[in-house]
């Protein structure tokens, strides 16, 4: 017997696949956006996309609240701006994101939830094992509403609202959410102030994949040890800090470009350097210096996480890995620089560089 799936448009789907990756690698979190209102077509095609997430059992227990009015987006703002200074003063040492353009983006989809549709997924189920296939649910239709967002030309980010807090009791009142629904994620959405190059190393920072796949068993050879997951934990809190770099203030943005132009910046690299000493730093950059070819504009060092950032006015790429091989550098990730508009790497340096002071 023929059924519907016997037929998959095969070559219709291979076409959609590189759109639809296309569309999955430019969606990133936006934290900046522009002031433009959003047409009510284009949010109900965002919300079109979320309603058809999968979710267990297909209990559907998602609700969303299109937030749209300036003074209400404003209030709402303003209690995660508080939440992040009382999460800044419990962990400075914490990248955390900055939450001022929150007040600032020109709709806000507060994806809700209903708890009571639990009881559709399978009873002799443990109460936790139900709770994660509910909050499974809505991710999937967060992302779907994400994704919908990026093909329309739009960004948007997952606000984290962490339940049974003062600030959620706060947005429930302003939001007017009735018990028991649940708030579970906000979305702030808009056209995004850039869309940064995927190419660019930084962006859309990812492990590889011949990092996460195993074939049939788990390799356990490939096991990471606990040196190799704090190693990992402390590059991505080091260079995680997206919050800050999408919202640096337009004025540092220039300050650091003042201090950098006037040399022609042609490359960036990132090292991951093992056992970095203040000495092997030093030495690395009285180095540089008395090499004419490599021509190294900034040499940033995070010591302890032992990771180096280069930026190079070198004329041709060889001239850099060629001083990167003499110094005993491991291969690097370099990227080529076009300084003009290329935002991703003038963010990208000024958090290195502010990460790496702050930690000295
Ligand atoms: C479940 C989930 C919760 C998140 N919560 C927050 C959050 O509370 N604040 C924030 O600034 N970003 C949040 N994010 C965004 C992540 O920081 C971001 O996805 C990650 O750093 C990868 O960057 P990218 O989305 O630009 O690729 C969240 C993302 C997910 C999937």
């Amino acid at each position: 017997m023929s059924t519907h799936l016997d037929q998959p448009p095969a070559a219709e789907l291979a076409f959609d696949y590189d759109n639809l990756l296309k569309i999955i690698r430019r969606r990133y979190s936006v934290r900046r956006f522009r002031p433009d209102p959003l047409p009510d077509e284009l949010i109900e095609k965002v919300l079109e996309a979320g309603r058809w997430a999968p979710s267990g059992a297909n209990h559907q227990p998602w609700e969303f609240i299109v937030v749209k009015d300036r003074d209400l987006i404003q209030r709402l703002g303003e209690v995660f701006l508080r939440e992040e200074i009382s999460l800044r003063s419990g962990d400075p040492k914490f990248n955390w994101p900055q939450y001022s353009y929150v007040g600032e983006a020109p709709c806000l989809i507060v994806v809700c939830a209903d708890p009571r549709l639990k009881r559709v997924i399978n009873r002799p189920r443990p109460p936790e094992n139900r709770e994660k296939t509910f909050l499974f649910s809505i991710a999937a239709a967060v992302e779907h509403m994400q994704l919908a967002a990026t093909s329309l030309g739009l960004g948007g980010i997952w606000l984290t609202v962490q339940e049974l807090d003062q600030y959620e009791l706060e947005l429930r009142q302003l939001l007017k959410v009735p018990d028991p629904i649940r708030i579970a994620i906000f979305c702030p959405i808009g056209r995004p102030h850039a869309w940064p190059d995927i190419n660019e190393r930084g962006v859309h920072t990812r492990r590889p994949l011949r990092e996460l796949v195993h074939h049939n068993t788990y390799d356990v050879s490939r096991l990471r040890s606990e040196e190799q997951i704090e190693e990992f934990v402390r590059t991505v809190t080091l260079r995680k800090g997206k919050g800050s770099w999408e919202t640096e203030t337009e004025a540092s943005r220039t300050a650091l470009a003042e201090r950098l132009t006037g040399r022609m910046l042609r490359w960036m690299s990132w090292h991951r350097v093992p056992g970095l000493t203040p000495v092997r730093v030093e030495e690395l950059r009285a180095r540089a210096r008395h090499d004419p070819r490599v021509r190294l504009v900034r040499l940033f060092a995070d010591v302890e996480g032992g990771q180096l950032m280069c930026v190079s006015e070198a004329a041709t790429r060889d001239e850099v890995t060629h001083w990167f091989e003499a110094c005993g550098l491991p291969a690097a990730e370099l990227s080529q620089l076009q300084w003009e508009g290329d935002h991703a790497s003038i963010h990208e340096i000024a958090l290195f560089e502010h990460a790496t002071q702050r930690e000295a």
